[in-house]
């Protein structure tokens, strides 16, 4: 059987990839307490054959980066807690994770509390991005935060440690993005007014997030540099830990929240020119390169999404600006998001549908340039082959097909995947019990 370009090998600065299949970051929401699990490393496992490049899911740089403030952090003593059995529950002395209640559906749960309130205005948006997307599903559950992983400490580094090496022992890649979420999943944004569970979403809005000070940026652009450090630390066997850190620049996270215009009326010099509201992105760039080399670093960009009801005024400039910046430091890849998996209504939809859309940062960039949303294997391949990408990353469908690349080498039929269990906490069901071909 003829490769297709989808299924040729490729050089990524000094790694050698099998093939241009890449697994996108998907956050699942069952890292219980921050600390990642013995089934999350079956989860990765499954997905590893050699040559392959996984990206694992948002990893929190801090525990604020959760969106949980740093007073919830001295209550619960989220540091202290140690691995245990698969399947068991860490941090059930966390103050405010409640595994009874946190998690469960929407519809049971009525979404009554604020936190959960803004959880789900989270969960909308993006249920709406993808082409797969569907208001008409109405069981979603609701993820708690602080089921995220975590990169910020001792214990989370150990407890990667098994996760990593499982992954490198089948001779896969292993990149982690790392994340501070901003105001996506705040405690302290109010959302008003509330939306009814099957209502339109259109109407719920985010209360204005707390202003950072300037010392608590250069502390989050610290957090990066040290969680960067922490991945390339959680080595066992090998000689290394993650491959590298993907940073998280994209889909209305807080560094993407900078750059936008429309929420960033700082005066500052982080706020104003392009070149202002990129400065928290470029230091957090710069700081993660400096610490593990930039041929380790990867960055992820969303230009055109509008989450959080961020409409960008000037998407091209802000990508090209830290496009430039990114060439300048040698980062090793640029991962974005195509315009038509980031648009919230179908007026912008059938707008921003563009092909090729993302050409002008694929000729910016030098060097390897990923994309992503809504592919499959035929759109993949005329990616790779017009040579307007290099690597073509899925997330839904690998997160459901295991075997992704075993089954578009055979052009196999593919599982489909079950959005009502992308954040149930169920360590199992909808998780690691997606079918491999026989
Ligand atoms: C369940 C789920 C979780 C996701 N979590 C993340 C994440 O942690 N980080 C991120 O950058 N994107 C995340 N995304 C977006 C995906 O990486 C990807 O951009 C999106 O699914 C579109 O690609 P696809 O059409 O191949 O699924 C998530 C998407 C899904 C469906």
């Amino acid at each position: 059987m003829e490769d297709t370009p989808l299924l040729t090998p490729y050089k990524m600065g000094q790694l050698n990839l099998a093939h241009r299949i890449v697994h996108a970051p998907v956050s699942r929401f069952r890292s219980y307490g921050s600390m990642p699990q013995p089934h999350n490393l079956l989860y990765y496992a499954q997905r590893a054959t050699p040559g392959a490049l996984l990206i694992a899911e948002a990893s929190a740089v801090s525990y604020a980066a959760l969106g949980r403030s740093n007073d919830d952090a001295a209550n619960g003593p989220i540091h202290r807690q140690r691995p245990g059995p698969p399947g068991f529950l860490f941090g059930t002395n966390l103050t405010d994770y409640n595994s009874a209640t946190d998690g469960v559906k929407a519809t049971e749960s009525g979404v009554n509390d604020r936190n959960n309130l803004s959880k789900w205005w989270f969960m909308s948006r993006l249920n709406e991005s993808g082409n797969a997307g569907g208001a008409e599903e109405s069981h979603y559950t609701l993820p708690s935060s602080l089921d995220a992983p975590g990169l910020w400490n001792q214990e989370q580094i150990e407890a990667w440690r098994p996760i990593v090496d499982a992954v490198h022992a089948k001779g896969a890649l292993f990149f982690c993005q790392i994340w501070h979420n901003g105001r996506v999943f705040s405690t302290d944004n109010p959302v008003t007014p509330q939306v009814s569970y099957f209502g339109n979403t259109d109407d719920l809005a985010p209360a204005a997030p707390q202003r950072l000070e300037t010392g608590e940026i250069v502390q989050i652009v610290e957090d990066f540099r040290v969680a960067a450090r922490n991945a390339i630390k959680a080595v066992l066997r090998f000689d290394e830990g993650f491959n590298g850190v993907e940073i998280h620049a994209a889909n209305g996270h807080l560094l993407h929240q900078f750059m936008k215009a429309s929420v960033n009326d700082r005066t500052d010099e982080y706020g104003g020119s392009v070149e202002n509201r990129c400065r928290i992105t470029v230091d957090a760039m710069s700081a993660v390169a400096e610490e593990i080399g930039a041929d380790r670093v990867g960055v992820r960009l969303s230009p055109f999404a509008d989450h959080c009801h961020e409409e960008g005024t000037d998407p091209e400039e802000v990508a090209l600006h830290l496009i430039g910046v990114m060439n300048g430091l040698g980062v090793l890849y640029c991962h974005v998001i195509e315009p038509r998996c980031v648009s919230s209504s179908e007026e912008h939809r059938a707008r921003r549908n563009v092909p090729h859309r993302l050409l002008p940062f694929r000729r910016a960039f030098h060097g390897t340039f990923i994309v992503n949303g809504g592919y499959d294997r035929e759109e993949g391949d005329k990616a790779v082959g017009d040579g307007y990408a290099d690597l073509v990353s899925y997330g839904r469908l690998f997160l459901a097909n295991p075997d992704l690349p075993e089954r578009f080498r055979q052009k196999a039929a593919l599982n489909a995947y079950d959005r009502s269990t992308f954040y149930t906490p169920d360590p199992v069901v909808g998780y690691t019990d997606y079918p491999f071909l026989e």
